[in-house]
């Protein structure tokens, strides 16, 4: 019972300590809010966060850059570990994606739904599916909120 217990803490710090030492670059554009309160909730959900302020034509080479399709462009981009977040995708999905590293771009919540994290809107929830955007440029769903 007592090794079950210990064997478990020591996943679950290891789980941690993983999550803390995921370092993310956030692209937005200078006069979008919604960007700032998402970036500011993944800090809270332990990512270690940069903003970089840009403006929107040197955003939209950012989003081409990291082989984001137009019809799923949403106002900001992140880069973790090597993937590419577009839009207000939940902190979980995220952390699910670094622990299960499936080969693939990353993921993206397109435009941007009422009630995703850093679009709260009172307690409005509009239902959004995040995309798990393949090397091909094809998708498939990865969650449903
Ligand atoms: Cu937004
Ligand atoms: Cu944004």
């Amino acid at each position: 019972m007592l090794r079950k217990l210990v064997l478990v803490a020591v996943l679950v710090i290891g789980a941690c300590a993983f999550v803390q030492a995921a370092d993310m670059e956030v692209y937005r554009s200078e006069d979008c809010s919604c960007c700032g309160k998402w970036a500011e909730y993944l800090k809270k959900n332990g990512f270690k966060v940069r903003l970089h302020n840009l403006s929107p034509s040197r955003l939209d080479s950012i989003k081409s850059e990291a082989r984001i399709p137009d019809k799923y462009a949403s106002c900001h981009t992140a880069k973790v570990e090597g993937y590419v977040i577009e839009g207000h995708v939940p902190a979980e999905d995220i952390k699910r994606l670094l622990a299960e590293r499936p080969k693939a771009i990353g993921l993206a919540v397109p435009g941007m739904p009422i009630g995703s994290p850093g679009m709260e809107v009172g307690n409005r929830k509009e239902p959004y599916e995040v995309l798990l955007i393949k090397e091909d440029g094809s998708t498939e769903v990865f969650a449903r909120h």
